[in-house]
């Protein structure tokens, strides 16, 4: 499988710090083995397990077929430590343009990012950030537009990481609920970025809220405005309202 990049990754080993290098490639289906252990590894060691939804091996082999990639990072020792998913859900029910009021001749182009973990000994090398700019060139090779992703209010290092390259909150709302059983969905952002360059509106308005008022967020994304900036030190998220209607 064609190598996507190479370089240095920081281990922490208990309380040292070691230096290994790292491949990134795409996964092959006899891999999805190792992918599935390390979402397993990863979300047992979460402190709050409602910040990842768990894909099984049979979703992801069945999306693989249907076209996902899955880029890895594997250490020196050939060992998996980080992951990203990247899922296409054309006219499908899960696509998250739907969630955005997304125009429907636009819903075919929609990517999605689906999850991504990163070993707990290999956090702090970016590498949420390094997958999720890999894929950019390959799927606007394939011809998609529009990055969607969903990010728990909860999980701020992922929310500040999707952010970060661009995408923007268009809604908040719960997911993965299941309505035959009554089963509550999780609270979700939905974020979006189009991968094509867009022209720029004037901000009209501009105010900032702390990322755990849930009730003002929905309040203000009714109105129109969009979630724009992640501060972390004080945990809030700027949120602007443009003269038109950014798509
Ligand atoms: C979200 C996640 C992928 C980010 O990993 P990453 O790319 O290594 O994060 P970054 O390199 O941006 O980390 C920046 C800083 O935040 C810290 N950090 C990142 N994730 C952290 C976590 N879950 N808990 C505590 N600190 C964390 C890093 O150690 C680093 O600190 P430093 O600057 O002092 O070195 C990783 O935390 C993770 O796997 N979380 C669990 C799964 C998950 O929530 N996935 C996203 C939803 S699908």
């Amino acid at each position: 499988m064609k190598t996507l990049k190479t370089g240095i990754v920081k281990k922490h080993v208990g309380e040292s710090i070691e230096q290994e290098g790292y491949e990134m490639r795409l996964i092959v289906e006899r891999e999805l083995e190792e992918v599935v252990a390390l979402q397993g590894l990863v979300y047992s060691k979460l402190p709050n397990k409602q910040v990842l939804y768990m894909d099984s091996y049979d979703e992801m082999l069945t999306d693989m077929n249907l076209g996902a990639k899955i880029v890895g990072v594997f250490n020196q020792n050939q060992e998996l430590i980080a992951y990203r998913y990247v899922g296409f859900p054309g006219y499908d029910d899960k696509n998250l343009g739907y969630d955005i009021n997304l125009p429907h001749k636009e819903l075919g182009k929609v990517v999605h990012l689906e999850t991504t973990v990163v070993h707990p000994d290999y956090r702090g090398n970016g590498l949420q950030s390094l997958t999720l700019q890999q894929m950019i060139p390959v799927v606007k090779e394939m011809g998609y537009k529009h990055m969607l992703c969903t990010v728990s209010p909860q999980n701020y290092f992922s929310l500040f990481n999707i952010m970060k390259n661009g995408l923007k909150i268009k809604a908040l709302k719960r997911k993965y609920g299941d309505e035959n059983t009554g089963k509550e969905g999780l609270w979700r952002f939905i974020l979006h970025r189009n991968l094509e360059p867009v022209s720029l509106l004037n901000p009209r308005e501009l105010l900032k809220t702390s990322i755990s008022d849930l009730e003002k967020q929905e309040k203000l994304i009714k109105e129109g405005f969009i979630g724009y900036w992640l501060f972390t030190e004080s945990k809030e998220l700027s949120y602007v309202r443009f003269d038109g209607a950014l798509v």
